[in-house]
């Protein structure tokens, strides 16, 4: 018995226990608080942005749902509008409408805050306001970690009920990072649709840490706006151009771009919308564009597609998100009400008696309740991705990229080409390659100045060539880009006018009209102001002179005009003076040969000094060989020695005349350098008018009156003492004043307008003539004109030395690309391959024959006339043997006739055979031609 008793009383104790035990676990679940008898409906405080009209339809919309479907669930509700861009005002708007919410007290007061506030000043003031009344918030303010000022620093408490969940369109602007990031993206206009998008919180983070240059600007009104802010964009260099907005702005962007001709390789269009069933329109040519848009969730059936957009205004995915929101926070909130873990009387504070630290503790985990409402939810359009800490709270959606084309209004192609599941730093998923081609291709905008053979235009071919073209390829090579060039409009390199202004291609890039100034570009100090210059890729330039090659006179003849004229008469006249007075002496002298023949008789030498012997023997005694045997007779032989004395003298004077003259001849350089044109009057000089040499002489020259008037200024000066005055008391002035006197030189002579003008006065023609002119020119251009035509030639030095460099915009990142390729090439010697290719085997580099070259030696035009001297002495001899034979064989014929004669003499072993079958000499007209030569 007893024991059946104390069974069942056990089985009692253990059921009461077990009961006990559950409810305890129960306890424990649900916090201290025994479970409430009785719950009431969720008190809404609403604030929202009086430009956020959609979350303003979606949450009456909600609060209409929550009215019909869920009885219960919503009791008061108080909606406070701000002015989203007024901080004071806005916070005086609700902390009114909250005092007046919470005056009534126990029940009727507010158990959560929807913040549906965007970004902004207002949004601000309301984030600072939830904050310090420590109300539970559900907030859909924009911004990641952080980026909500007064939630940065929450308490452990505050953290568990100040909520805040990324709105879709607070999400889609991060598809520009991952795409920036992605496809390389260097530049990024990003333009928003205001009536969407916020985003003055991203100015500075969207694209954080990712190289590329970014305008994060609102989109104009109008196309004509549009198109004006798109140019603008355009001019800073910006050529991917980003959209967030909708079909609208979509339309109005692209027909701007289409009508500025913004198409093609070298512009990228990305097109991001909230809408998913956009299509973008247009009336372009041919465009492409990169688009992504949310994925809209299959509904179960197809009226419940229709009903949620009959419902809600577009964009969907964002109305949705309002709506879902306002149902999820009063469904949390009425959880935690039915649970007890929210007093039916919650204590408020107001506005006026906050004081920082009589906010009340709420010890409520509003988080934990959304998760699970959210849970047993389905969302309309996006679930919610619920994170650990707010920022991390974001709506769940992917976007899809599509590749459109548009030609002719059309859309021609669609293609699908990846995904991107919205969050912080998810990246994209690209599943068409193709995608990664959309961005912009770099072009720079090179702009040019002919000057060959640095840059010229092939007009045959219509390409642009020379060394700096080439260069800029090899650049191309180590950093791949593309480039269009173009021609300055006024043909300058750019110099910096009166008035402050450029003009030239210093202009274009100021102007930012182009990117790369690229051709013998003088790297200038004032230039360097408005520009930057990469290092240089040439030698240093100086400027340089040109003149026309002194046309040395030649002549085959050049050794009679040793003598002038009158003195070879002289001498002629001499000779045969001379010839006939020492056959006078020899005549009439009684000492000589012929007149005493038998007192030398025993002689080997018996000249007898007729007329013939004595103009030989002047004629021999002037060369090398001697005259032979003088004269017996002692006034025949002062004759003579007189004649040897004067045919040293004369020999010798020629010979040194002959060594001078034809040195002399190819020294003759009248112009060496600058201060040879500097110190004469006879050769003119000048460079261009308004050319770099002109501005280098003008300087020059006011810089040297600068210095004459500091002199004067000091060797004038009253308040100096006797002493320091003695210090300056010289008579010349101390400082040079060529270049003055140059450039005055230069005045007067008049600057060529242009080279042909300036060849022309090179070269004396037309109006030129008689005024020998030198050229004075860069020197690069002398060298070209110089190896292209053979009658000119550069002179001396070069002066004033500046490296060429590319320019480019000032602050541009190319400056640091270029320098690191430029200086590559140099290491590889490539520039200088390049110099030998466009100067020394440029195939139209004259090869000049080398007549006028001065440095070789004595040249066959000047000494060839001795040659002829040779050959026509030989003519002679020829003819005088023709002449003698004839002779011989008459005489011999008229004396067979008339005499008969044939008698030989002695000479007749002298007389040789004459070779070639010709007779032999015969011997026996000895005698006659000896009678004929004495008779002579
Ligand atoms: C929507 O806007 C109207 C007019 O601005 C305002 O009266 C109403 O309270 C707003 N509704 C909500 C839910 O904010
Ligand atoms: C909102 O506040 C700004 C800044 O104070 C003010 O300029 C603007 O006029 C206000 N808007 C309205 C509609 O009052
Ligand atoms: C982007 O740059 C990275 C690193 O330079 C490179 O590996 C990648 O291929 C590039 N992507 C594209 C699409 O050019
Ligand atoms: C459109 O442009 C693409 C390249 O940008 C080209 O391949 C295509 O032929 C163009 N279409 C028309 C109709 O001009
Ligand atoms: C992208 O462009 C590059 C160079 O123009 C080309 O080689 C490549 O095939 C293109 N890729 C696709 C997928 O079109
Ligand atoms: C190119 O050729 C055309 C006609 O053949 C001529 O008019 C033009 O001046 C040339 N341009 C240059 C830069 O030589």
């Amino acid at each position: 018995m007893i024991s059946d008793c104390c069974i069942a009383k056990i089985y009692m104790l253990y059921v009461l226990s077990t009961t006990f035990i559950v409810y305890g676990v129960e306890d424990t679940t649900d916090g201290h608080t025994q479970k409430p008898t009785q719950s009431r409906p969720v008190n809404v405080f609403i604030i929202n942005g009086w430009k956020n009209e959609v979350a303003n339809i979606s949450v009456t919309s909600a609060l209409k749902t929550l009215g019909e479907k869920y009885s219960g669930h919503l009791g008061n509700v108080w909606s406070v509008q701000i002015n989203e861009s007024d901080s004071t005002e806005s916070l005086e708007t609700i902390c009114n409408a909250w005092s007046s919410a919470i005056s009534k007290g126990g029940t009727t007061v507010p158990d959560l805050i929807l913040d549906m506030t965007m970004a902004d000043l207002g949004a601000e003031a309301s984030s600072s306001f939830t904050a310090a009344m420590r109300v539970p918030t559900l907030s859909a303010q924009f911004g990641q970690e952080g980026d909500i000022h007064y939630w940065r620093d929450l308490d452990l408490d505050q953290k568990n009920y100040l909520i805040q969940v990324m709105s879709p369109n607070d999400l889609v602007p991060e598809v520009i990072r991952q795409l920036a990031i992605q496809i390389n993206i260097t530049n990024a206009g990003i333009l928003y649709d205001k009536k969407d998008f916020v985003m003055i919180h991203k100015y500075k983070n969207l694209l954080l840490n990712v190289p590329t240059r970014h305008i994060i600007n609102d989109l104009q009104n109008t196309v004509d706006n549009v198109k004006e802010q798109l140019s603008k964009l355009r001019d800073l260099d910006v050529v991917n151009y980003f959209l967030l907005g909708d079909e609208d702005s979509t339309n109005k962007l692209l027909n701007a771009g289409n009508s500025l001709s913004f198409t093609g390789r070298k512009y990228g269009w990305f097109i991001l919308t909230l809408n998913e069933e956009m299509w973008p329109s247009c009336a372009c040519e041919n465009i492409t564009i990169l688009l992504l848009k949310p994925e809209m969730p299959t509904m179960s059936d197809e009226n419940q597609a229709e009903s949620v957009r009959a419902k809600f205004p577009k964009p969907l995915i964002t109305s949705a998100f309002y709506y879902d929101l306002t149902l999820l926070g009063v469904s949390a909130m009425k959880s935690a009400l039915d649970n007890g873990d929210w007093p039916l009387e919650p204590s408020h504070i107001d506005c006026n008696s906050y004081d920082e630290t009589n906010t009340p503790t709420r010890d409520l985990d509003f988080l934990a309740k959304l998760m699970t409402v959210s849970k047993n939810m389905t969302p309309t359009y996006a679930g919610i991705n619920w994170g650990k800490k707010n920022g991390e709270h974001h709506t769940d959606f992917k976007m899809i990229m599509y590749m459109i084309n548009i030609e002719r209004e059309k859309i021609t192609l669609k293609e699908e080409g990846g995904d991107w599941q919205a969050g912080i730093e998810m990246p994209l998923q690209v599943t068409n390659e193709k995608i990664m081609n959309n961005t912009a291709v770099t072009s720079y905008r090179v702009i040019v100045v002919q000057h060959p053979p640095f840059v010229m235009y092939d007009n045959k071919t219509e390409k642009w060539e020379g060394f700096c073209i080439d260069l800029l390829n090899a650049i191309c090579e180590t950093m791949p880009f593309e480039y269009e060039i173009r021609e300055v409009e006024d043909r300058e390199y750019g110099s910096l006018k009166e008035n402050g202004s450029w003009n030239g291609m210093m202009k274009e890039l100021i102007d930012k009209r182009a990117d790369i100034a690229l051709s013998s570009l003088w790297v200038m100090a004032e230039r360097e102001k408005v520009v930057d210059f990469t290092v240089p890729f040439y030698d240093l330039v100086g400027l340089s002179i040109m003149m026309q090659k002194t046309k040395t006179s030649t002549s085959l003849f050049k050794f009679l005009t040793v003598l002038e004229n009158n003195v070879w008469f002289c001498i002629l006249a001499a000779y045969f003076f001379t010839s006939f007075l020492m056959w006078l002496f020899d005549r009439w002298s009684p000492y000589s040969y012929q007149n005493n023949r038998d007192k030398y008789k025993d002689d080997d030498e018996k000249r007898e000094f007729n007329l013939r012997e004595c103009f030989w023997f002047c004629m021999t005694s002037l060369t090398p060989q001697g005259g032979g045997e003088a004269p017996k007779n002692l006034s025949g032989r002062l004759v003579a020695a007189t004649w040897w004395l004067f045919g040293f003298i004369i020999i010798a004077s020629y010979t040194a005349n002959l060594a001078a003259f034809l040195t002399v001849s190819r020294l003759e350089i009248p112009i060496e350098n600058l201060d040879d044109l500097s110190k004469q009057y006879k050769i003119q000089y000048a460079p261009i008018r308004n050319s770099p040499a002109y501005s280098y002489f003008q300087r020059m020259a006011d810089i040297e009156t600068r210095f004459y008037e500091i002199w004067k200024d000091m060797s004038l000066n009253d308040s100096l003492s006797d002493v320091e005055r003695a210090k300056l008391a010289v008579w010349d002035y101390p400082v040079s004043d060529k270049y003055t006197k140059m450039f005055q030189a230069m005045k007067e002579t008049g600057f060529p307008a242009d080279i042909d003008e300036a060849l022309r006065r090179i070269r004396q023609e037309d109006e030129y003539e008689n005024n020998e002119f030198a050229f004075i020119e860069d020197a690069s251009t002398i060298k070209y004109l110089v190896m292209t035509n053979c009658d000119l030639t550069q002179i001396g030095e070069e002066f004033s030395r500046k490296p060429y460099a590319i320019a480019v915009q000032q602050g541009s990142p190319l400056k640091d690309q270029f320098n690191n390729a430029i200086l590559i090439l140099l290491n590889k010697r490539r520039l200088e391959k390049l110099k030998d290719k466009w100067w020394k085997h440029n195939p139209i580099k004259k090869n000049c024959d080398l007549k006028n070259d001065q440095s070789d030696g004595i040249s066959i035009y000047n000494i060839g006339g001795v040659f002829l001297v040779i050959f026509v002495g030989i003519i002679f001899a020829c003819l005088t043997l023709a002449f003698e034979y004839w002779y011989y064989r008459h005489q011999a014929k008229v004396t067979e006739l008339n005499q008969a004669t044939p008698s030989k003499l002695k000479m007749t072993k002298t007389i040789k055979p004459i070779r070639f079958n010709l007779h032999p000499a015969p011997t026996h007209g000895f005698q006659t031609i000896s009678q004929f030569r004495s008779r002579f």
